[in-house]
């Protein structure tokens, strides 16, 4: 792999230690892939933040770099931590719990890594344009950024994301050339999505997502051309992307009308066709837990956008919250809310912000049997990971739902 004298010093320990041992990761994994050079990146976002996931070692991986001078050279923002850093008591995280994490927001803190724990840091600055190279990491984000916004970045590993942000390299393959960004398959959509009255239909373009990603893990395809939806929000834009990624490994697909690259490139033959009737079993089959025994919601998979959250308080305003509820959201995002007034309804409802974390990340394994969500990414997580049974439901079914009488 050709280096520019730059990465070689990098590579040579002529930046310090941790910036060696990341130069050393991304070299190795460019190998892998034959990339031919590297690629400078202008912002990084890096998964590998709870506690939950990175264990004793993670931890310890992550003080020795900051302890042998590794600092961020581009913008670096988080993804979701394993609890609220400031409202972690009241979601029933153990003080154990939370001095690891803490623990480990220091050790990115010293690497200049900015302590913003989510995944839609879209929402708050972290916002390439067209044509950008980045090096993100959390599924959904990957594919919002290549999607939605026509920026380019392979979907990083937490190891890979974090040495990006210490060098502000990454190795040039994959969606970083234009040569892997065409299309390959067509996939018509023959089915029409209700508009909901907060104008986001997320469990729909989930259960989409999720129908899409399937037929693609079969046909072994990667990048869609979809065709047959007319406009999508920003938030169904973010749940179908947390749902493609899930489902089908998607980093990256193309919504002629709505997404940037869509005209850019030749189409390919191959196709398949999706009906409102599979769309239809996606919603059934993740509809089959009993409401009764829903002991758990969460919405903010992923995190919640102020819009989200204004319909939410709108829903909930005057109400009684009876079932433990989380509104998972970013801490920028909440702040907004605050000033908004919108938290203020929402608390006195019972509802509980869950800022900086997430209903996967948390360490709550056990804790709930059912859990009801808007987000087909969640359901697939909160039963891999946290053994939930799982009910997808559009909000406002939810919000009758939490507000409804368990006995
Ligand atoms: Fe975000 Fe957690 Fe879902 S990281 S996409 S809210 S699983």
């Amino acid at each position: 792999m050709r280096l520019t004298a730059d990465e070689r010093a990098m590579l040579e320990g002529g930046y310090g230690p941790g910036t060696r041992k990341a130069m050393e990761v991304l070299v190795g994994l460019g190998r892998i892939y034959g990339a031919r050079r590297m690629v400078a990146v202008s912002s990084v976002q890096v998964a590998g933040v709870s506690y939950d996931n990175l264990g004793e070692a993670g931890l310890q991986f992550l003080e020795s770099l900051a302890v042998g001078g590794a600092r961020a050279r581009v913008l670096a923002t988080l993804n979701p931590a394993g609890c609220d850093i400031a409202n972690w008591q009241a979601l029933g995280i153990s003080q154990e719990f939370f001095d690891k994490q803490s623990q480990v927001l220091e050790a990115y803190s010293k690497m200049a890594v900015t302590i913003t724990c989510s995944c839609t840091p879209y929402l708050f600055g972290n916002l390439p344009h067209f044509g950008e190279h980045v090096a993100w990491a959390e599924s959904s984000a990957v594919a919002y950024a290549n999607a939605v916004l026509g920026a380019r970045t392979n979907r990083e590993g937490g190891p890979s994301a974090l040495a990006a942000a210490l060098t502000g390299r990454t190795p040039c393959y994959g969606y970083h050339l234009e040569e892997n960004r065409h299309p390959d398959v067509r996939v018509h959509v023959k089915a029409r999505f209700p508009r909901q009255s907060g104008g986001a239909a997320t469990h729909e373009f989930g259960a989409l997502g999720q129908a899409i990603g399937q037929r693609l893990e079969m046909e072994g395809k990667k990048v869609p051309y979809v065709e047959g939806i007319e406009s999508a929000s920003l938030e169904e834009l973010k749940a179908f992307c947390a749902s493609l990624a899930t489902y089908g490994g998607v980093a990256l697909f193309h919504l002629p009308g709505i997404t940037p690259e869509a005209g850019a490139y030749p189409l390919p033959e191959a196709s398949l066709t999706l009906t409102r009737g599979e769309i239809d079993a996606i919603l059934r089959q993740e509809s089959q837990a009993s409401r009764q025994e829903v002991d758990f919601l969460s919405l903010g998979c992923p995190h919640l956008s102020l819009r989200e959250i204004a319909h939410l308080a709108d829903l909930l305003r005057g109400k009684t919250v009876r079932r433990e509820f989380w509104i998972t959201t970013s801490r920028p995002v909440k702040r907004l809310a605050d000033e908004m007034g919108f938290t203020e309804i929402i608390a006195a409802s019972g509802a509980k912000f869950a800022v900086d974390t997430c209903c996967v990340v948390a360490p709550i394994r056990g804790r709930f049997k059912v859990m009801a969500t808007d987000s087909a990414k969640a359901c697939y997580y909160g039963y891999a990971k946290n053994g939930m049974h799982t009910l997808l439901l559009p909000i406002d079914e939810l919000v009758v739902i939490a507000t409804s009488s368990t006995s």
